[in-house]
C-alpha cells in the first residue's frame, strides 16, 4: 500500500501553516487541485527563481510564456492525441479505476521485486492484464474484480470557440509552445544553433488516480527548457561559456545496467550514457540548482538512466532526476534527447518548412529538453527539510537561504508601544532595502520563534528596550538558537 497524505514527513507543517492545500475544500475538494497558501506561493516563486538563474542567466536561456489552450492539430503532430494515455482497469463492483502499470508498480515495490519492476516496463496491456491475474491483485477497496484494461486518455479536451469541430485541449506539456514558435524566434531574435528557450508554466493532465499532495496532481507548474542544435555539432557547448569545467562536476549517477555511484559528467559523456555535451550541461544546470535548494547531499538526489521500453514516444535517451521522500525516489524531472521528432512532426502537419541555415546548410534542429516538475520539487524540498527539534520542541524546515519564504521576522518584545514603533522602523528599513521580512507581535517570543522556525525564517530579530537606549537587537539563529546582539545598521 502506498503511503498516505499524513504519512509523509512534511504534512504536519504543510498542513498547519496551509503551505498548500486542496483546492475547493469548501466543496470537499476534488482529487489532483491543491491551491497554494501565501508561504508556500513564496517559496515556490524562489524555487522558480533559483532555476531561472540557473536555465536563463547561466544557461543562456531565452524565456517566452505561451498559452495553456492548445488547438487539436497541434497535439496531433506532437503524438499526443494518439498515445498520450495510461492502462486503466476498473473494479467490477464497487467501479473504482486503477491505473494498473502504477498498481503493478506498488505491488512489486513492496516484494522489493525489482526484476519484475524492469520487466514491468516493456509488458503491453495482454501482459499487465496476466499479471493481475498471477498475483491475484483486485480492487484495494472491495477486493472485486478487475476489468479488462483500457486506454484512457490524460489530456482534458475543451472546444473552442461555437464551433463543435474546433477542438482544443489544456496543454500536457508546456514543451509544444516553444515548439510551435521556434521558427518566428529564430528569426526575429537572429539566433544561431545551439539555441535554448524556456518556460515556466501550468500543465495539466487527467491523472486516474492522484494522490500523495503535489505528487500526481491534475494541474502543476512545469519548468522546461529546450535545447535546438545541429546533431553534427552537438559537441560543442555554448560559445558563451568560456569554461568546460563543468564536466569535471560529480554526480550522483544511475546507469540502466549498473549501481547508482559518483561519476564526473565527462565519465557519463565517454561512457555514452548520456548522447551530448548539451545534455551534460543540463546535467550540470541541475546539479547547480539541487546545491542552491540544500538537496545536492548524493544521499539524496540521483540522476537515473531511463532503459529502452520506458523512454517516453518521442525520445532517444533519457535521464530522470529522481529525489528521495517520504514517498520513495520520486521524478522530479527528465532530461530528453528528443532528437528532431516535434520540428518535423510540426513541419508536416502545418505544412511550414521549419528548417534553419547551419555552417551554410538546412537543418531541422535537434533537441534536448530539461523539463522540472515544480509541485514535485517543492514538494521534495519540504520533506527533505523538516528537522524534528526534539530539544527545542517544535518541528521545523531547515530551508536553504535561496528559498525562504522571509529573511527575517521582526519581533518587539513585549506588548510596547515604543517597542512596537522600533520594530515598525526596523521592518520598513529592511523592506526599503529589499530585504523580505515580516513583523509579529502577538504569542509569548517562545512561540513567535516556533511559528517562524516552522516556516523556515533563518533570523529573527528582537527589538527590547536596551534597543530603545542603543538601537542595537538580538538576533536569534534559526539552525542553532544561538542569539548575537547588533546594531540595526549592520542589518543590511
Ligand atoms: N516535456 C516533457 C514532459 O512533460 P514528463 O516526464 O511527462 O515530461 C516532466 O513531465 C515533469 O513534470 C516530471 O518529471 C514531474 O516532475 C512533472 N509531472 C508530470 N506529471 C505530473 C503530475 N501529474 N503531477 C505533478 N507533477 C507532474
Amino acid at each position: 500500500m502506498q503511503k498516505t497524505d499524513k504519512e509523509s514527513k512534511a504534512y504536519s507543517i504543510v498542513e498547519r501553516r496551509g503551505l498548500y492545500y486542496p483546492a475547493f475544500d469548501i466543496y470537499s475538494g476534488v482529487g489532483g487541485f491543491y491551491d497554494y497558501g501565501p508561504i508556500g506561493l513564496r517559496i515556490k516563486r524562489n524555487v522558480e527563481n533559483v532555476w531561472r538563474e540557473t536555465f536563463i542567466d547561466w544557461l543562456g536561456a531565452l524565456e517566452i510564456d505561451t498559452t495553456t489552450i492548445v488547438p487539436e492539430k497541434v497535439l496531433i503532430a506532437s503524438g499526443h492525441v494518439a498515445t498520450f494515455t495510461d492502462p486503466i482497469s476498473k473494479c467490477k463492483k464497487c467501479g473504482t479505476s486503477y491505473r494498473v502499470d502504477k498498481l503493478l508498480e506498488e505491488f512489486y515495490e513492496s516484494k522489493k521485486d525489482t526484476n519484475s519492476l524492469i520487466e514491468l516496463k516493456k509488458l503491453d496491456k495482454k501482459g499487465m492484464e496476466k499479471k493481475l491475474l498471477e498475483h491475484g491483485i483486485t480492487c484495494e477497496k472491495c477486493k472485486g474484480e478487475l476489468s479488462q484494461i483500457e486506454d484512457f486518455h490524460l489530456m482534458f479536451k475543451l472546444q473552442i470557440g461555437q464551433e463543435k469541430e474546433n477542438i482544443g485541449y489544456l496543454r500536457p506539456e508546456t514543451a509544444q509552445g516553444i515548439f510551435v514558435d521556434f521558427k518566428n524566434l529564430y528569426k526575429i531574435y537572429s539566433l544561431k544553433l545551439p539555441t535554448a528557450i524556456a518556460q515556466v508554466g501550468k500543465a495539466y493532465r487527467n491523472e486516474i488516480s492522484p494522490r500523495q499532495q503535489l505528487v500526481r496532481v491534475r494541474e502543476f507548474t512545469q519548468m522546461e527548457t529546450e535545447i535546438f542544435f545541429d546533431p553534427e555539432d552537438a559537441q560543442d557547448a555554448f560559445n558563451s561559456l568560456e569554461t568546460e569545467q563543468f564536466l569535471d562536476a560529480k554526480v550522483n549517477f544511475a546507469p540502466h545496467d549498473e549501481k547508482e555511484s559518483v561519476f564526473s559528467i565527462r565519465e557519463l559523456l565517454l561512457k555514452k550514457y548520456i548522447p551530448n555535451k548539451l545534455f551534460a550541461m543540463c546535467i550540470y544546470a541541475e546539479l547547480k540548482m539541487l546545491e542552491r535548494l540544500g538537496l545536492s547531499n548524493k544521499e539524496i538526489y540521483v540522476f537515473r538512466q531511463l532503459q529502452k521500453e520506458e523512454l517516453p514516444h518521442y525520445s532517444n535517451g533519457n535521464v530522470d532526476l529522481e529525489i528521495k521522500t517520504s514517498y520513495g525516489n520520486l521524478e522530479v524531472s527528465g532530461i530528453a534527447y528528443r532528437t528532431n521528432y516535434d520540428l518535423s512532426q510540426h513541419s508536416k502537419l502545418s505544412g511550414k518548412e521549419i528548417t534553419v541555415l547551419n555552417n551554410g546548410k538546412k537543418v531541422t534542429p535537434h533537441v534536448v529538453e530539461a523539463s522540472i516538475g515544480l509541485d514535485r520539487l517543492l514538494f521534495s524540498i519540504i520533506d527533505n527539510s523538516v528537522e524534528e527539534g526534539k530539544e527545542r520542541g517544535w518541528e521545523w524546515l531547515k530551508l536553504s537561504n535561496d528559498i525562504v519564504p522571509y529573511k527575517y521576522a521582526v519581533f518587539p518584545l513585549q506588548n510596547d508601544e515604543d517597542l512596537e514603533k522600533k520594530a515598525n522602523e526596523v521592518l520598513s528599513m529592511l523592506k526599503k532595502n529589499k530585504i523580505s521580512a515580516y513583523m509579529a507581535k502577538s504569542g509569548s517570543i517562545g512561540k513567535r520563534y516556533a511559528r517562524a522556525d516552522e516556516i523556515g525564517v533563518p533570523f529573527a530579530i528582537t527589538c527590547d528596550y536596551e534597543t530603545l537606549k542603543d538601537n542595537s537587537v538580538t538576533i536569534r539563529n534559526r539552525d542553532n538558537t544561538e542569539q548575537i546582539r547588533k546594531k540595526i545598521s549592520e542589518l543590511i
